[in-house]
This record gives structure tokens, sequence and C-alpha cells, in this order.
């Protein structure tokens, strides 16, 4: 099939190059050129594992283009895949700003039948507005058919999602339309799950919120196990055993981050309160992640005092491993609290400098190694679980003027950890 996909993020590019390596004829479009020229180069714009070697494969392999001209890239397609950004508005609402310009644009140049595909995150009801936004502006007697066909692949492992998901949802009352996007899905033999547009929608806002709520409940069980000496890991081991609980999400830490719970979770507050619903269990899983994300600088005061001129090392910056993202990371609160306190803030990760460095204060210091972000530091905070920081030689730590470690993410089994002549608190579990 010739399809399109609008916009290159992590949702657009991945489904585009991944649905050519199933064997379809992908355009990418994206508005920002520079960008477009990167790709036709090879240059994929974001760090996701085996992406830059499937894009080129699939480039060399004429299945895979990309252009910056809507009018070329809908030209001869049969489906047109909408994954363009709906960032959060200041009230916490999604903004449709772009998801509607491609329709418009869509609308305006679409010369033949064609199924109009919606991967971004949109409030219930979107999808049908769309539908009227198409038809009261498209120029020919052609016929575009809406479809919601939410994503739930995850950064860092975007690829390996694609491929081998839990289900793809189909939003749809058109059996037409159903159809051919099921053809198009066959050779991933992932189960598909076809229901109507608003449920659809709702099943991505819904399964969002459902993780972020299993984080900020495992992360309240381990704040209450430290105060009565449980073991929040074993705790969420045993729960987890229970198949109607399943182990997935129960890892306790520094809250969520990224640029999907924190967004997805607001705007489906957002949803509810439109319709007069006080979702007031979700209120409370955003709070709890709001207090956990302090967490560590929490205990970093508790345990070393007045942080003035202090060197604290702060490892990992990225909101979670295998991807350079750090929007709504815990690293942000964290290191804007440390600077505002008077530490000297050194920090390394691996991968995450460079957006780092965008976007958190100036006055932090870019170690290029993880040992020279510890040396002489009074303490260190593990902010991101690395596998380059899981595996360090823990004796690094040693290098410290004060070895005080806080570690966020749990990396370290507490029986290593005892063998060495260092302070170390984690998220639930007591030394
Ligand atoms: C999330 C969902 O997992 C995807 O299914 C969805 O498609 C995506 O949002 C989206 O809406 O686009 P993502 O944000 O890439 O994917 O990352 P996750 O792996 O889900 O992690 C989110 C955050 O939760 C991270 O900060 C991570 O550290 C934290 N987390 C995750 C925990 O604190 N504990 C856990 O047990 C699991």
């Amino acid at each position: 099939m010739k399809l399109s996909v609008v916009g290159t993020g992590y949702v657009g590019l991945v489904t585009g190059v991944c649905l050519a390596e199933i064997g379809h004829h992908v355009t990418c479009i994206d508005i920002d050129e520079i960008k477009i020229e990167k790709m036709k180069n090879s240059i994929v714009p974001i760090y996701e594992p085996g992406l830059t070697e499937l894009m080129t494969k699939n480039m060399e392999e004429d299945r895979l283009v990309f252009t910056a001209n809507h009018e070329e890239g809908f030209k001869d397609a049969d489906i047109i895949f909408i994954a363009v950004g709906t960032p959060e508005n200041e009230d916490g609402s999604a903004n449709l700003t772009f998801v509607e310009e491609v329709a418009l644009s869509i609308a305006k140049t679409a010369k033949k039948d064609t199924i109009v595909v919606t991967k971004s995150t949109v409030p219930v009801g979107t999808n049908d507005r769309l539908q009227i936004l198409i038809n009261e502006n498209k120029l020919n007697t052609i016929k575009v058919e809406v479809v919601s066909n939410p994503e739930f692949l995850r950064e860092g492992s975007a690829i390996y999602d694609t491929f081998y998901g839990n289900r793809i949802v189909i939003g749809s009352n058109n059996e037409k339309a159903v159809q051919q996007l099921t053809e198009l899905y066959k050779p991933l033999a992932i189960p598909i799950y076809s229901t109507d547009i608003r449920s659809a929608e709702m099943i991505k806002y819904a399964s969002n919120a459902f993780l972020a709520t299993k984080i900020s409940f495992i992360n309240e069980i381990a704040n209450i196990c430290e105060r009565v000496g449980a073991d929040v890991e074993k705790v969420a081991a045993g729960m987890g055993l229970d198949k109607r609980i399943g182990s997935a999400f129960l890892k306790a830490g520094i809250g969520y981050g990224g640029s999907c719970f924190p967004k997805d979770t607001k705007a489906l507050i957002q949803i509810a309160g439109n319709v007069a619903y006080d979702f007031e269990l979700l209120r409370g899983v955003v709070n709890v992640n709001k207090k956990q994300q302090r967490m560590v600088f929490e205990k970093l005061v508790e345990n070393l005092g007045n942080l003035q001129r202090k060197k604290i090392a702060v490892l990992g910056l990225a909101f979670k491993p295998n991807t350079d993202d750090i929007r709504e990371a815990p690293s942000i609160i964290i290191t804007n609290e440390l600077t505002k306190a008077g530490a000297y803030v050194c920090a390394y990760d691996p991968i995450a400098t460079e957006n780092a460095k965008k976007t958190l204060d100036s006055s932090i210091v870019y170690a290029e190694k993880l040992e020279d972000a510890i040396k002489d530091a009074d303490a260190a905070v593990i902010l991101t679980e690395w596998s380059e920081i899981k595996n360090m030689d823990l004796n690094i730590f040693k290098s410290m003027k004060y070895p005080l470690v806080i570690d966020g993410r749990n990396i370290f089994e507490l029986s290593d950890i005892k063998k060495l002549q260092i302070e170390y608190h984690s998220i639930g579990r007591s030394t």
C-alpha cells in the first residue's frame, strides 16, 4: 500500500520506518525542512536504538522517502497517518492546532479516496470533529474516512513495541476502513481490537493513566515501606505474582516523566472536567508524582543538611534509559532545587547531555565520564537507570569527598552496597 505519515517525531518516524520495513511504500512528511534534509541523508533527528539502521535500509530499498511538501506527500497515498504533536496547553488540555492543520491540508490537497488515521493522542471526540472539518473543506468529491488508531510504543523500545505490541486498536464504524487497516497491519501478527472511534480515543488515555496510576501507587507503597521497615522491591515482586495485578510498572522510583504520562494524565483530568466529572483518583496520581519527583532532593537535604557550595554528582538526566529525552524528567526539578540551594551540580548522562544543556540551569557542569562527575563529590544522586550506571564499579564512589549516594531508581543490590563503606539511601528500602 502507499502510505503517508505526517509528523516525524517518535511516533511518526518509527511508524513510517516500521511500515516500510513490512513492505509498504511510505512517504514521511514534516514541515521542518532542515529535519527532512537530514533524514534524506540518513540522519535520524531522535535517539532511538536501531532506528538509523532500519531507516537507512528502507530508504536504500526504495520503500521510504521524505518530503516537506504536503501536496507531494499526499498525492498517491491510500492511507495518511497523522502523527503530529499534541502539546499541553496551559490549562493541561491537549493543543490540537497541529492535528487540525494537517486535517485541513489533507482536505485541500487529497485527490483520491483516502483513509486518514489519527495516531496522535487526541481527546475523545476529536476524530469526529476532524471528519467534519475535512468534509466541510475538501475540494473534490472524494471520500475521506477518519479512523482512530492510538499508539502504544515506548521511547527507547519503539521499534520492538511496533513489531511486537500487545494490541493494535482501530476505532472506526466504517467496515471497509477497518478491513483496509487490518490488511495493512497483517504482517505484524499483532491482535487487532476494533471498536468505535470514541472508545479507541479513550483506550489511549485510560491506558496511560492506568500505567501512571500503578507507578504512583507503588511509589506511595515505597514511602510507607521506608517507614515500616519493609522492602518495596520485594513487595512489588510478591504483588506481581498475582496475574490480576501483573509485575509491570511496579518499579518504585522518583516518579514518571517523559512526553506522555505527565501530559496525558493532565489531559484526561481536563476531558473529565469538561463533562463535569472530577477524576479524583487521577488528580491524586498526578500530585503523588509531583511529590515523588522531589524525593531525591528531600533525602539529600535530610542527610547532608546545607547544600551551599557542595558538589553534587547527578547521574542520569533522561526521563528513562535508552532515550535522549529529558521532557518532564525528574532531573529538571531536582537540578533546579539543587542550584537554588547553592549546590555545585556536576551531571553525567551517556546520551541526553545535549538536550539537557538546552533545558537545565546554565550553571550545571557536564562531565564527560561517570567517574569525573563522582570524583570529589559531597554526594551522588542517581536519576536514570542507565545500564552504564547500573554496571559501574561501585568502588568509584570511594573517590567522593563524602560517600553519600541517593539512588532514586533502586539500581544497586543492597548486599553489594553493604560491602562498601558508603552511606546509601534508595526508595522504599532500608539499608
Ligand atoms: C508511555 C507508554 O508506556 C507507552 O505505551 C505510550 O505509547 C507512550 O507513553 C505514549 O503515550 O506515547 P514512554 O513515555 O515512552 O511510554 O515511557 P515508559 O517506559 O512508559 O515510562 C514512562 C515513565 O514511567 C518513565 O519516567 C519511567 O521511569 C517511569 N516508570 C515506568 C516508573 O517509574 N516505574 C515503572 O515501573 C515504569
